[in-house]
């Protein structure tokens, strides 16, 4: 049933929504720079914006939210950003251990944490396995991720247990292979959004993001709230899906 809300609002079917979004945090630099302010300022409004879109898809009942917090290539940035960045993850994960039984979200991180400094890596951890517990929404936050890097991990994890005589080659299938993601078990995204103007992929997702809708717009990130959701929602909604078919 078309649920219309406000007159100014997207019009978003809440009764068929994806099941799973994935977002490209995209954006937050060059807001900070049209305020004259520093891209760390950028990070930490972003960090906000994160909270309210994966609260507000919790609570329309979005099942799976993927978001791209720091990627294989981020690394690449001034020392002083990256630690920002981390230091901002820090930030929303001890806070996330704070309101957990409150906001019942189950976390879940893809991505290598070898290279985080020890205790950003035991809080990853531990709200992993803690959250573990909650029905309902699974929020996915992406540190350290590649496309690439993470289908070359499950490439070389599948020829080690053909080494070991586990399993033959030429029995290897899709559904199989994606069990060596770190999205294993999930559903792909039917939606991914890219805020902040850039219409590419930057590496996010490559193997699930094979039948995905792409969603871009030119509003930074900080500044991409409910509406801008629904906006998003909305246009999902409107297109056509045919997998290859007619
Ligand atoms: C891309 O914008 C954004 C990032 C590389 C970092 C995103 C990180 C956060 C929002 C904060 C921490 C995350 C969580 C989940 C709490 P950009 O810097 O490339 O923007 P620009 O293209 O305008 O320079």
């Amino acid at each position: 049933m078309p649920l219309f809300g406000k007159k100014e609002e997207a019009k978003v079917d809440f009764s068929c929504l994806p099941r799973h979004i994935a977002i490209i945090m995209d954006g937050n630099g060059r807001w900070a720079k049209g305020r004259g302010l520093p891209r760390t300022a950028g990070h930490a409004a972003g960090a906000e914006t994160f909270r309210t879109i994966a609260t507000y898809c919790r609570d329309i009942g979005i099942q799976y939210l993927t978001v791209y917090a720091f990627s294989t290539e981020n690394w690449k940035r001034p020392a002083q950003e990256v630690s920002a960045i981390m230091g901002l993850l820090r930030k929303y994960l001890l806070e996330a251990v704070r309101d957990m039984e409150k906001e019942k979200v189950r976390f879940v991180f893809f991505g290598d944490l070898t290279p985080l400094p020890e205790e950003l890596r035991q809080l990853c951890r531990e709200v992993q396995s803690d959250s573990a517990r909650f029905e309902g929404c699974q929020v996915n936050i992406c540190v350290n991720y590649g496309g690439r890097d993470e289908i070359v991990r499950a490439a070389k994890a599948f020829a080690a247990d053909c080494a070991a005589g586990k399993r033959k080659a030429e029995e290897l299938t899709e559904e199989e292979f994606s069990l060596g993601l770190w999205s294993a078990g999930i559903p792909d995204p039917e939606l991914v959004i890219r805020p902040g103007g850039e219409e590419r992929t930057s590496n996010f997702l490559l193997w699930q993001s094979a039948y995905s809708e792409f969603y871009f717009t030119d509003v930074n990130w900080p500044d991409f709230g409910k509406e801008e959701l629904r906006k998003a929602l909305a246009a999902y909604q409107s297109r056509s899906r045919r997998f290859g078919g007619i």
